[in-house]
């Protein structure tokens, strides 16, 4: 067991990859803060934890509000007592054209993946350094951090600006013991990418993206954000790692 003692925030918790990363590390010992605006969802994922033994707490927090953010904080500390590791996997995402991409929707998802980062991993690595013990702050950024994609210029800003946060809060945490990394996920099967299923030309337009010739399950992103909180993982800090099945390795023509 990886993380026997050891206390997890994950923001988003209620579903998809943040989901999976609650029960990764609870199978691997952890007892986790499982916040989200979802209540519902929250509460869900609370319960699958407590079935795998560990102690769980759902929060409800909106991850663009900094008050919300520092009552998520100060809850998970009163009920976990010591905060080892953030994951930040709160995210949005739009679909619609440049041209047409509406001034409140490009705040909207800038909003809950930069801003809610930065917000986030702010008050926990604040609370870090009171604590003493340094710690791991993952976030998800995705290959959209990485290369552009058709549709979703808010995402994808969104997405490179989480690398770049990455890296600056890498470098003004590696001497308080913090170490700060990011996954950027090819497609992976959620509630933000259901829809693509129904329909077989999407299908077949990911499978070609994908070298791989597949999407991913949330299990196989959390596999690598468990990797990147464990001790194991000390001297890596401000990378980003693609989890792409080859989508980011070039494409076919
Ligand atoms: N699914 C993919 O293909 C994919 C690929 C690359 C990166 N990602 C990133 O991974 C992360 C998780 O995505 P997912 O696929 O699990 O999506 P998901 O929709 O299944 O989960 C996202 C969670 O974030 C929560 N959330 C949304 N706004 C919030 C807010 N303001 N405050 C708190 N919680 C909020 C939602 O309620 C939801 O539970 C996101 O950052 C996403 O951009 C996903």
């Amino acid at each position: 067991m990886r993380f026997t003692n050891k206390s997890v925030l994950v923001t988003g918790g209620g579903s998809g990859i943040g989901r999976a990363a609650c029960l990764a590390f609870a199978r691997e010992g952890a007892d986790v803060g499982v916040a989200d605006v979802s209540v519902e969802g929250a509460e869900s994922t609370v319960s699958e934890v407590k079935n795998l033994g560990r102690k769980a707490i759902a929060i409800q927090v909106d991850v663009t509000d900094p008050a919300s953010v520092q009552t998520m904080v100060t809850q998970a500390v009163a009920a976990l007592s010591t905060l080892h590791v953030l994951v930040n996997s709160a995210g949005v995402r739009e679909i619609v054209p440049f041209l047409e991409l509406p001034f409140a929707e490009w705040q909207r998802v800038i909003a809950v993946n930069l801003t809610g980062t930065f917000l986030c991993s702010q008050a926990v690595a604040r609370h870090l350094v009171m604590q003493g013990t340094g710690g791991k702050i993952i976030n998800l950024a995705s290959v959209a951090g990485l290369t552009a994609v058709p549709n979703r210029a808010a995402y994808v800003a969104s997405k490179h600006a989480v690398v770049g946060l990455t890296k600056e809060m890498a470098l003004e945490l590696a001497d308080k013991n913090i170490q700060v990394n990011a996954v950027a996920p090819g497609v992976v099967r959620t509630s933000m990418t259901e829809s693509y299923f129904d329909k077989p030309s999407v299908v077949a337009t990911l499978q070609k993206a994908h070298p791989a010739g597949r999407w991913a399950q949330p299990e196989e992103i959390a596999n690598l954000i468990l990797y990147l909180a464990s001790p194991e993982a000390a001297f890596i800090t401000g990378a980003t790692f693609p989890i792409d099945g080859g989508f980011l390795a070039g494409k076919g023509v």
